[in-house]
C-alpha cells in the first residue's frame, strides 16, 4: 500500500473501492481514505481535512503521519501548492524539491514527548527519499509534464502570507518556494522511518515579487491547472513504487 497526503487544490483523488476509516493513533486521530488506483492499494489523506478545516498551522500531522506508519504503506507522496521564488517556479511549474527550510514555530514537530520517549535523533540530511522523488520525476517523464528536478521548499508558520522582507530573507536563505504545510509533516516522516517525497506546485509569486498584488481568484484557478498535472504524475509514480 502507498500513502498519499493531498494538499490544497485536491477536492477529490479518484480511488476505486474507496472507504474512509478513521485511524485512532497515539497522536489524535486521523481520517484515512482506503482504496485501488488500478491494483495498487493507495491510503489517501486529505491534509486540510475532507471540508478543508485544518489550516496550515492545525493541521494534525502527527495523527495524520502515524496512521500511514499503522496502515503500513510503503511509501508516502505529498503534494504541496507553494509561492515562487526562483525563475524554475513560476506561478503553474511543478518541482520535486530536494532540500527544506523550517521556518515555522509552536507545532507539534516530534513524536518525541513526554508521553512517548522513544529518544531518537533521525538523520535529516537529505530530507526527501531518493526513490520516492526518482519514482515522481520518472513519472512526470512518463506523463509529460515538466517537473524542475530541484529546489529548497521554506515552511513558514503561516496562515497569513509572508511580507515583501520576508520574501527577501527567504530567496537570500537560498530557498525557491515557500509554502505552509511540509513541516513537520516531513520530519515525523523520516522519524517513522518512512519514505517521503513531495510534489510542489508554484500557484503564485511570492509577496513582492510580482508587479501586481496577490490575486486569489487568479491563485485558484492555478491550483486547478497545476491539481490537474499533480494527478497526472502521482498516478504513475503510486504504481512504480508498489512493484
Ligand atoms: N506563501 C506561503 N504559502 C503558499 C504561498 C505563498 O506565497 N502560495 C501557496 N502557498
Amino acid at each position: 500500500m502507498i500513502g498519499l497526503i493531498v494538499g490544497s487544490g485536491f477536492n477529490d483523488f479518484p480511488l476505486e473501492q474507496s472507504r474512509t476509516q478513521v485511524i485512532d493513533t497515539a497522536y489524535g486521530e486521523a481520517e484515512v481514505v482506503i482504496g485501488l488506483l488500478d491494483n495498487t492499494r493507495v491510503a489517501s489523506i486529505y491534509r486540510h481535512g475532507a471540508d478543508h478545516r485544518y489550516a496550515p498551522h492545525m493541521v494534525p500531522s502527527r495523527a495524520q503521519i502515524a496512521a500511514l506508519k499503522e496502515l503500513c504503506v510503503k511509501a508516502v507522496i505529498a503534494t504541496a501548492t507553494v509561492g515562487g521564488l526562483s525563475a524554475d517556479n513560476e506561478p503553474g511549474h511543478l518541482t520535486v524539491p530536494d532540500q527544506i527550510i523550517d521556518y515555522t514555530s509552536g507545532r507539534e514537530n516530534t513524536f518525541w514527548d513526554a508521553a512517548h520517549p522513544t529518544p531518537i535523533h533521525v538523520d535529516f540530511t537529505e530530507p526527501f527519499d531518493a526513490k520516492v522523488r526518482e519514482a515522481l520525476l520518472e513519472a512526470g517523464k512518463e506523463a509529460k509534464v515538466y517537473l524542475f528536478n530541484r529546489g529548497t521548499y521554506a515552511c513558514t508558520q503561516g496562515p497569513r502570507l509572508e511580507t515583501a522582507a520576508e520574501i527577501r530573507r527567504l530567496i537570500m536563505d537560498g530557498c525557491d518556494m515557500v509554502g505552509m504545510t511540509a513541516m513537520p509533516e516531513a520530519g515525523l516522516a523520516r522519524e517513522a522511518g518512512l519514505p517521503y517525497a513531495l510534489l510542489c506546485g508554484s500557484v503564485n509569486w511570492g509577496a513582492g515579487l510580482a508587479d501586481k498584488a496577490l490575486d486569489f481568484e487568479q491563485i485558484q484557478l492555478v491550483m486547478q491547472q497545476v491539481a490537474g498535472h499533480m494527478k497526472n504524475v502521482i498516478i504513475p509514480a503510486i504504481h512504480a513504487l508498489d512493484q
